[in-house]
Order: structure tokens, then sequence, then C-alpha cells
């Protein structure tokens, strides 16, 4: 059963036959001693920040999940679908931010499972392309050989036949690469993986060699009907950026690369996308929120000093976008809990239609001050 809830308790009443029976008076326990039996998944864009903006009391509402000390009292992380920077580096910018010391381990980009392939990838010279830098990304991973696309490209002279007009382009001249000799010989070495780690900067450019690469086997020029693997850190069609309109995401970059290839080639288009809805993603999470549970809070279940492995009995995910965020806890089932805000994708009075959320509020404050009320959890601040 799913709700668009004005009165959380109403809510909490309908879907766990058992209404709030904690007030927001009641004397400040401590967490330890409450233990953790649940643990909270924050989407980024769209209900912590809007571009590089706190929204929704966020940096209040995250206060609330640590102690009098500043240690962690409620095992949470970072689930989003974005990225384009390691997460250590992802952590550092969002402690800044949001002004409480936030884990690189508590940070899940679209692209933090890319790291599984290394296996297969390790020492094949591999191309990856989005904002930021996506080959620092790649490599922190433990891939040898990476390339950013725009590098690759760099080797190929007139690969863009536009790119003399690409003003925007342009940097300060101290910030311009030298021509440089290439890595890897490109001409004779195959590009193995195609990895679209974060939102593409320059579609036209990444699409047309994109679709040079996986037409080519890898080997720009080769006549080879093999595609190499392509991997999405995410299938967002639209997100919620520092422009008040949603802007388009990744899964847009993909609908536009793969209608280009089928219309040339003549095979369909083959990739693989990660993030959020994906099930995976959100065991994934459970199993970190487990160990920041073991690490940093005290667990109720301890047992002659062995902490136990007892599930959560609910994990809350927070999100914005329906068919993403609600999408993918529905689909993850027990212990999921979905909490839509109005403060990205999503704008509606009532509850999304095709994907209605357990909870929709108007920030990421007031779901925090519902889950820890609902969870008979008082913070100090
Ligand atoms: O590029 C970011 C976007 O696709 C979504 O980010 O934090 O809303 O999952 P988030
Ligand atoms: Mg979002």
């Amino acid at each position: 059963m799913r709700f668009h809830a004005s009165t959380i308790s109403r809510v909490s009443h309908l879907r766990n036959k058992a209404p709030i029976s904690c007030q927001a008076s009641a004397k400040p326990q401590s967490n330890h001693k409450q233990g953790c039996n649940f643990g909270i998944a924050f989407d980024i864009d769209g209900v912590i920040l809007r571009g590089r903006v706190p929204i929704g009391g966020s940096p209040q509402a995250l206060r609330r999940l640590y102690g009098d000390s500043g240690e962690l009292s409620v095992p949470y992380l970072f689930l989003t679908n974005g990225g384009g920077v390691p997460e250590t580096k992802r952590a550092k910018e969002l402690s800044e931010l949001l002004e409480v010391n936030i884990m690189a381990s508590q940070v899940v980009q679209g692209h933090s499972p890319f790291r599984n392939l290394l296996k297969k990838f390790e020492n094949e010279l591999i191309i990856a392309t989005g904002k930021g830098d996506p080959a620092l990304v790649m490599s922190e991973y433990g891939f040898k050989k990476v390339l950013s696309l725009e590098e690759f490209a760099s080797y190929f002279e007139n690969i863009d036949p536009v790119s003399q007009y690409k003003k925007w382009t342009s940097m300060p001249l101290s910030n311009k690469k030298a021509p440089s000799v290439p890595i890897y010989d490109v001409s004779s070495e195959r590009v193995m993986a195609a990895f679209v780690v974060s939102d593409p900067v320059d579609w036209g450019r990444d699409i047309q060699v994109l679709c040079d690469v996986l037409r080519s086997g890898g080997l720009l020029g080769d006549a080879n009907n093999y595609q190499p693997p392509l991997y999405f850190a995410a299938d967002d069609l639209e997100y919620q950026a520092a422009f008040p309109y949603k802007r388009l995401g990744m899964g847009a970059f993909r609908i536009a690369l793969e209608s280009v290839f089928n219309r040339t080639s003549a095979k369909s288009l083959e990739y693989v996308t990660y993030g959020k809805p994906n099930p995976f993603v959100f065991k994934n999470a459970e199993i970190i929120l487990s160990q920041l549970r073991s690490s940093s809070c005290q667990n109720p279940y301890e047992n002659n000093g062995v902490l136990g492995s007892q599930p959560f009995k609910t994990l809350y995910m927070i999100g914005d976008n329906p068919s993403v965020d609600v999408k993918g806890a529905q689909q993850a089932g027990h212990p999921w809990f979905s909490i839509l805000t109005r403060t990205g994708v999503f704008r509606g009075k009532d509850n999304h239609t095709e994907f209605p959320a357990d909870l929709v509020v108007d920030s990421v404050e007031e779901a925090v001050d519902y889950i820890l009320k609902r969870e008979c959890v008082e913070s100090g601040s």
C-alpha cells in the first residue's frame, strides 16, 4: 500500500500497522543505547544539493545523525547516480558543503560498481568519458590503462569535424595540454571497453567517437563486427541540477547515442547500465550500511562481544526522482521504505501515480524528522 502522506502518523499506522509512539517532546535518548536497526540512503541531486547549494535543510538534517561528540549515531550513506570524481574527493567536497564529517565509504556514486569490472579489464586499454575526471576515477579503481575519451580523440586529427567551432572548450592557454605523444599506441592497440562515468560534456564529440570505437571493434578504421562492451554509470533521463527545471541526464545521452548508432550500424547497440533503480545498488547499499553500523553504532544484537548480523528492520531511501529512487526502493523490497521529497524532479502535490512512494514530504529535513520520530530516536540538535 502506498501513501502520499500529509499526516505522518497515519502513514506509519497504515504501512506497518504500528503508529508512531514517540513524541517530538520525548526525552532525548542515547542513540547508542537505542541501537541502529535502521539506516538511511540519501539521494544527492534534488534532495541534498541543487548544483553545489545545500537544499531542504540538509545540513541540519544530517547533523541530527551524529552524537554529541561528532560520532555517527545512525548509519547513513549517499546513494547518487551522479559522479565524475573519486569517492574520496566527493566525500571531502560534501563534508565542506554540508559541514559534517563524511567518509568515502558513505559515498556510493553511479560509477562505484565499476570497480567490480576490474578483473575483466585491469590490464586492458579502456576509455572513459563524462564531466569531472572520469579517467582518474577509473585509475583509482585500479584500472591500469585508462584514457579519457577526450585524450583518445586528441590522437586522431579531425576526428571531430566541428571542434574548431567549439570556443566553449577553450581554456586559458596555461591550462592547455601541449600536443602529446600517445601513451598507448591507439593505432594498433584495441580499446577493450568504453565507460560513461558521468554526464558527458560534449555530446556531439562523444557520440561520434563512441560510434567510431564501438563500430570498429575498438580499433579505428578496422572492419570488425565485434562491439566492445559499453557501460553507463546510470540511466537517468532527467535530474535536478542548479537550473530550476529538470535537466537531461545520462539516460538522455544513452538514447541519443543508441539511436545514432542503430541508424548507422548493422547491429544494435549493446550496453549495460548501472546506478539506481537497479536492485543490486540497493543490495550493495544495505551491505555498506551494515558495515557502517558495525563500525560506528553499538549493535543492539551484540552477543558475547560478537556483533550480530541481524538484518535491518527498515532502510529509508530519500529521493526526488520517482522512476529512479522510488522505483529502485520498491523493486528492492523489504526492508526498503521510500520517501519522496518535493525538492527536485518530483514537485507534485499528491503522490506520484506510477511509482508512489511510501511517504511524500516537502524536504529532506522533514524526512529525517519523520524517521527519527518513527524510530524513537531523539537527537540532540
Ligand atoms: O548526474 C546526476 C544525476 O543523474 C542524478 O543524481 O543524486 O539525483 O541520483 P542523484
Ligand atoms: Mg536526485
